[in-house]
């Protein structure tokens, strides 16, 4: 099973608390951490990926975008170790060429530290756009879901995606997984994304698991009833 998650909030999270925006972001770094372990051992979870950093959040404050990629970086530089004990396999997906160099050298470190990993893959998408991936791998040519995966420095390629999550109350995409979530479920939930705790994320997954997925075919009671 493959769960992406748009992790929204930590803004108003921060607001309601009379702090600056990138406490916010620290409190939304403590949820990563919680939710990581907890979709490592809800076991059946082979992909987590996580939108970190989107193209369009270019646009914020310079301020805040230094305090994002200083808690990616801090992320991980702390937490790869933890990473190859549970036997995660890291992942950081979206375009490299517009990131520090400080920062795609830790990307990269990390990803070697955590290649052998044979259990849950985490990957964390980075100036990351969905429409960005989807042209570019449509210029590449040749088979589409390998042009996607190289281009999104994604190793190896992903599977789709079965559940989508975003927090923070809005209904949206937000160029994220375009392509990836042609099937998924939708879970939208007005918690706070540093207030998202396993119990929350539990809950997502049982109003998953109470789906019925039909990928664009009948439902087996209509075919009983043909
Ligand atoms: C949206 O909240 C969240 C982000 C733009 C970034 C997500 C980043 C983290 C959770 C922390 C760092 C990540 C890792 C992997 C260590 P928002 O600022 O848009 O909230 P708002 O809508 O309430 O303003």
């Amino acid at each position: 099973m493959h769960v992406a998650i748009i992790m929204d909030g930590n803004g108003r999270w921060a607001a309601a608390r009379n702090l600056a925006r990138p406490a916010g972001h620290r409190a939304g770094a403590r949820a990563v951490n919680t939710v990581v372990r907890a979709a490592a051992r809800a076991g059946g979870i082979r992909t987590l990926t996580l939108y970190a950093f989107s193209a369009a959040n270019w646009q914020r404050p310079a301020g805040e975008v230094q305090a994002l990629f200083g808690l990616l970086r801090r992320y991980l530089m702390t937490e790869t170790d933890r990473c190859v004990e549970e036997s995660i396999r890291l992942n950081v997906i979206g375009r490299r060429d517009r990131l520090r160099p400080e920062l795609a050298r830790q990307i990269a470190h990390s990803e070697r530290l955590t290649a052998a990993g044979t259990g849950m893959r985490l990957r964390l998408a980075v100036d990351y756009s969905s429409r960005h991936s989807l042209s570019e791998a449509g210029r590449r040519g040749g088979d589409f879901g390998a042009a996607l995966a190289a281009v999104d420095h994604s190793s190896p390629p992903a599977p789709a995606v079965d559940l989508l999550i975003r927090t923070g109350g809005e209904q949206r995409l937000s160029d994220f997984l375009l392509f990836e979530c042609a099937y998924a479920e939708l879970y939208f939930t007005p918690t706070l994304w540093p207030d998202f705790d396993e119990a929350a994320f539990a809950a997502a997954l049982e109003a998953y698991a109470a789906r019925q997925r039909r990928f664009g075919r009948v439902s087996e009671g209509a075919v009983e009833h043909a």
